[in-house]
């Protein structure tokens, strides 16, 4: 795009203030016209085509997520868009034109809006043929579930616990432990869920609030080998994973959905059975990972998704006017899939 036919305004969905309580936080969301940034050095103006909205989106707006940024902010953390310009470094100038998938927690505005400025290195290129929905969800939760496979395989864990396994993350991690052989142990909270798994052609689905569930657990993991458990839950969650599974597992905490401090872990179970706590985030993950094999891991995830063998699940799509309609639809039912924004 021409520099000069970048509009000097956007239309953004506005955070004015962070509330815990969500309703009143979604009283504080506006569409407004804000002043479009311009792309300086490593950064590139990215026209937005569809940002989704995670759980990390919902714990910004209510203040209890690890990034806080000064306010009046637009929120989202990733998107999918074009680069219509670019700052002046090499990096910058390469993605010029080029289709990304983009995110960023950095201080800044977010992916709510019509134009987004970033940093090159937070964007991920993207086919041409991959769709518009897969790209918009590409750069955290199929990355997030690769480094948690990736932690599977290299701990030569036989199976793996996964808690929250409804969400778009366990959905992920699910079908590519399955392309590894691996067994999993898909942890929900309602029958409708379990069902859901069920006609997913799913073997082992346990109801965290059904009846003996722990004892359930505790056979289930001893029976399959069972030793890593990925959990997005915390609270009373994390401790009866690992009083329950076999000696010497891992529980690695990746997300905090239930938005309470771990729990309930039996001292005894790590003193004298090695059983440990870790935890996963996916930007340290993407540190560790060498360029090379990031894209070799962005390629592969999106041939899985052209071909349709891994997707993200898209609920339904709102435009900036319907921001409160389409976040009040996303936390009802989380496990029916993403909510995207649409310019
Ligand atoms: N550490 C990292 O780097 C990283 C990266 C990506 C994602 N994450 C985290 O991973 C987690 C999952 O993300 P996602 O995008 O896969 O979520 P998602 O697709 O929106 O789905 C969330 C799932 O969790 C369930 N859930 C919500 N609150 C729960 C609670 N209190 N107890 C039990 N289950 C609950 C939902 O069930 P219902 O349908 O019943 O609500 C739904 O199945 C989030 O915590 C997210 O922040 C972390």
């Amino acid at each position: 795009m021409n520099p000069k036919q970048i509009p000097k305004t956007m239309r953004a969905i506005v955070l004015q203030d962070y509330n815990s309580n969500l309703g009143r936080v979604l009283r504080s969301l506006s569409v407004q016209e804000k002043q479009v940034r311009l792309p300086a050095g490593d950064e590139v103006l990215v026209k937005m085509e569809a940002a989704p909205c995670n759980p990390s989106d919902i714990a910004f707006l209510r203040g209890m997520y690890i990034v806080a940024r000064s306010v009046p902010v637009i929120p989202g953390f990733e998107g999918t868009g074009t680069v219509v310009a670019a700052g002046k470094t090499l990096a910058a100038l390469s993605l010029s034109g080029k289709r990304v998938s983009c995110f960023s927690q950095d201080s800044g505005d977010g992916t709510w809006a019509e134009y987004f400025c970033v940093n090159a290195a937070n964007c991920i290129p993207v086919r041409e043929d991959l769709p518009v929905a897969q790209a918009a969800c590409l750069a955290v939760n199929p990355f997030t579930a690769a480094g948690l496979m990736e932690m599977a395989i290299s701990g030569k864990h036989r199976a793996v616990v996964q808690t929250a396994a409804g969400g778009q993350v366990s959905t992920f991690l699910r079908k590519m432990a399955g392309i590894d052989d691996i067994p999993v142990i898909n942890v929900v909270r309602s029958d409708q869920q379990v069902n859901a798994l069920a006609e997913q052609g799913e073997q082992y689905i346990l109801n965290q609030k059904g009846e003996n569930f722990t004892d359930r657990l505790t056979a289930l993991s001893a029976q399959l080998g069972a030793t890593i458990a990925f959990d997005a839950i915390g609270g009373e969650m994390t401790g009866t994973l690992l009083n329950a599974m076999p000696d010497g597992s891992r529980v690695i905490l990746y997300g905090g959905l239930s938005g309470l401090p771990a729990s309930n872990l039996d001292i005894l179970e790590v003193i004298f059975h090695g059983k440990s706590l870790g935890g996963f985030n996916l930007a340290d993950w993407i540190q560790q990972t060498t360029p090379e094999r990031f894209a070799e891991i962005s390629a592969r995830l999106q041939d899985n998704m052209i071909r349709g063998e891994l997707s993200t699940r898209i609920q339904a799509t709102f435009t900036y006017d319907q921001v409160v309609r389409g976040l009040l639809q996303y936390v009802g039912n989380m496990s029916k899939g993403k909510i995207l924004f649409i310019p």
